[in-house]
C-alpha cells in the first residue's frame, strides 16, 4: 500500500503515522524527521534545513524531492510506503507523481487529516518530543509517566525549535498557501480520503483503518 498524509502542522500525521506503519508494515517516510536527523547530526543538509525550518518555511523543493526520490529507491519501499509530510506543494506532488510513473507505481490514498485552527495551535505549542527516540508527548493530553522525562528512554524531553508561536503561526500560513491546494489537486485524482482529526486519538485511526481497508 503507498499512502500519504496530508493535513497541517500539528494534525497527527506523525503519531497517526507510527500506528498505520507498525500495523501494516510498511516504512514511514517523514521529511520533518530526516531534516530534524541532519539538523542534529550538523550534515551539510542539516545546515541547510535548518535556516528553514526553524522560521517555518519549506525547505526549497529540489533538495526534498532528490531526498525522497533517494529513498523511495531503497529495497523497503518495494512494497509499499506511507509518507507523511510529502508532498507539501504542487510541484514536489508533480515530482512524486512523474517518479511514480516511470516506475509504474501509483499512490493508493491520501489521508487528509482535518482539524480546527485553534486545536492546532493548543496541540503544538503544548508538545515535547524526545530527542534520542523520537517519542512524541503532549502536556495535557498525552503527558509522559514522569514530568519532563521520556517513557521509552529517560531521556530530557525537549519542545521542537519550531514549535514557537510564530514559528508555528508562520507553518499554518504556509500550509493554507502552499499545501492545502493539494486536496483539490489529490480530489480531482480521486484520492483523497477526508478524516476528521479533531476526535482522540484511537478514534482517529479507527476512521484511517476503515478508510484503508485490512489489506496489508
Ligand atoms: P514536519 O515535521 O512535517 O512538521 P509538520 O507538518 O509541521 O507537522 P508536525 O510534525 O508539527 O505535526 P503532526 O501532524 O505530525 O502532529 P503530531 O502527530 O506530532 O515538518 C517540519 C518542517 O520541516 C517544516 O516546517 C519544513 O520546514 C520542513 N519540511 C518538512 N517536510 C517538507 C517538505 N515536504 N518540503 C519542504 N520542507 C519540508 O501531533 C502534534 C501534537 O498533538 C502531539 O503533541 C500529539 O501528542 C498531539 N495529538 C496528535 N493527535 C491528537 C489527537 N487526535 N488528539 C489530541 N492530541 C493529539
Amino acid at each position: 500500500m503507498r499512502v500519504i498524509l496530508l493535513g497541517p502542522p500539528g494534525a497527527g500525521k506523525g503519531t497517526q503515522a507510527e500506528r498505520i506503519t507498525k500495523d501494516y508494515e510498511i516504512p514511514h517516510i517523514s521529511t520533518g524527521d530526516i531534516f530534524r536527523y541532519n539538523i542534529k547530526n550538523n550534515t551539510e543538509l542539516g545546515k541547510l534545513a535548518k535556516q528553514y525550518t526553524e522560521k517555518g518555511l519549506l525547505v526549497p523543493d529540489d533538495v526534498t524531492n532528490k531526498i525522497v526520490e533517494d529513498r523511495l529507491s531503497k529495497d523497503d519501499c518495494k512494497d509499499g510506503f506511507l509518507l507523511d509530510g510529502y508532498p507539501r506543494n504542487v510541484v514536489q506532488a508533480e515530482s512524486l507523481g512523474k517518479y511514480l510513473e516511470n516506475k509504474g507505481l501509483k499512490i493508493d490514498h491520501v489521508l487528509n487529516i482535518i482539524v480546527d485552527r485553534d486545536e492546532l495551535v493548543k496541540r503544538l505549542s503544548g508538545r515535547r518530543v524526545c530527542p534520542s527516540c523520537g517519542a512524541t508527548y503532549h502536556i495535557v493530553t498525552k503527558p509522559p509517566k514522569v514530568e519532563g522525562i521520556c517513557d521509552h528512554c529517560g531521556e530530557k524531553l525537549i519542545q521542537r525549535t519550531d514549535d514557537n508561536i510564530e514559528s508555528v503561526l508562520k507553518r499554518l500560513e504556509v500550509y493554507e498557501d502552499e499545501t492545502k491546494p493539494l486536496v483539490e489537486y489529490y480530489g480531482k485524482l480521486n484520492l483523497i480520503r477526508n478524516i476528521d482529526g479533531n476526535k482522540p486519538v484511537n478514534e482517529v485511526y479507527k476512521e484511517i483503518q476503515a478508510l484503508i481497508g485490512d489489506e496489508v
